[in-house]
């Protein structure tokens, strides 16, 4: 029987990953875990602060984990206000959890890695799955090292960590935590109280992006995929769709035509700049069958339905 830690449980891509886990392995054998707790679940919930060793330690060992989702990190955007921190926090969380997992035997960690890793020098269009990762942020520095560590423990003690490279994540049931692409989730919910949404990227900055769903389903199938096709023990770069402000805008507008947007580019504008267009996921499509299933109009569509029913602004 599979017993499921998750840390960073209480943010963006934890609230959902915890529910579509809950759904596979049974509500009691999911223990959901962060610094401060969201109504957004039900179930198993552990204040976990995954900086302490001991406690991680004893969370895992307790309660004879065999899988942990390993999420805590401080994101892009809001990582720059506190390098130093944002590094503290992102590497020793996953020292803690990658050494405590090694120690108890679990089966099998997942480690969330990002297009951050991309900086200067790369190629933009298809970026491809081994270019030189020179990040300009400190998240993209610590996810770079975090991926490199994956495959060190990997290779020295056998822990079976896998990781992909999320795009920018865009769902309906949970706000973003600081990241660059946090704009296209916040314009759905603009667009659906009809409100103007004044952007803080430049209309034309296209990035790589994954709709929720998505996103939850790479996650399960990478890693209920047989160990021998996990190839890249570093982190697969995963790919959904790209699009820009303009090209999100026009979607909208389609359902909402009296949508209204502005752009004042502030300092995410730098991050963007430096991350890929879009990314070559062939590796993820090759070794664990990887297929998106949403683009930028069908994922609208979703969006737009759900926050309504969130704002009570159609009959449910
Ligand atoms: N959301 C995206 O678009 C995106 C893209 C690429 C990668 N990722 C990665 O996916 C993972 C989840 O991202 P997210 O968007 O849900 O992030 P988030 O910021 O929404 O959530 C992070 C959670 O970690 C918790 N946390 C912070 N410090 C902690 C600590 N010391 N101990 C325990 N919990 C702590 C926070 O309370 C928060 O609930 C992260 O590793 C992130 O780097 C996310």
């Amino acid at each position: 029987m599979e017993k499921i830690l998750i840390t960073g449980a209480s943010g963006q891509l934890g609230v959902v990953l915890t529910k579509a886990l809950q759904k596979k392995y049974g509500i009691q054998n999911v223990i959901a875990s962060d610094i401060s707790i969201s109504d957004n679940y039900d179930g198993v919930f552990e204040i976990l602060d995954a900086t302490n060793f001991d406690a991680v330690n004893y969370c895992i060992s307790k309660n004879k984990i065999t899988q942990v989702y390993h999420l805590v990190a401080i994101l892009s955007a809001k990582g720059e206000s506190n390098p130093l921190n944002t590094w503290n926090i992102n590497m020793n969380t996953l020292f803690n959890v990658f050494e405590s997992s090694r120690l108890n035997g679990v089966k099998k960690v997942f480690y969330p890695s990002s297009i951050a890793v991309f900086g200067e020098d790369i190629e933009y269009i298809n970026t491809p799955q081994f270019p030189n990762l020179t990040p300009l942020t400190v998240y993209g520095m610590s996810k770079a090292a975090g991926e490199n560590w994956a495959n060190y423990y990997y290779k020295k003690y056998g822990l079976d960590i896998r990781s992909v490279r999320y795009p920018g994540v865009i769902g309906y049931q949970s706000l973003p935590g600081g990241g660059t692409t946090d704009y296209a989730v916040s314009i759905y919910h603009n667009a659906v109280k009809n409100e103007r949404f004044d952007c803080f990227l430049e209309p034309s900055t296209t990035l790589p992006m994954i709709f929720m769903e998505d996103a939850i389903r790479a996650t399960l199938e990478l890693m209920a995929a047989p160990k021998e096709n996990i190839k890249v023990r570093t982190s697969y770069n995963l790919s959904g769709m790209s699009f820009s402000p303009m090209q999100i805008y026009e979607s909208i507008k389609k359902i909402n035509p009296d949508f209204k947007i502005t752009y004042t580019p502030d300092f995410r504008q730098e991050i963007a700049n430096s991350w890929p267009k879009s990314i070559d996921d062939s590796q993820a499509r090759e070794d664990w069958g990887w297929q998106p299933k949403y683009n930028l109009d069908t994922m609208s569509a979703e969006m737009m339905k759900n926050l309504k029913k969130y704002y009570n602004l159609v009959s449910v």
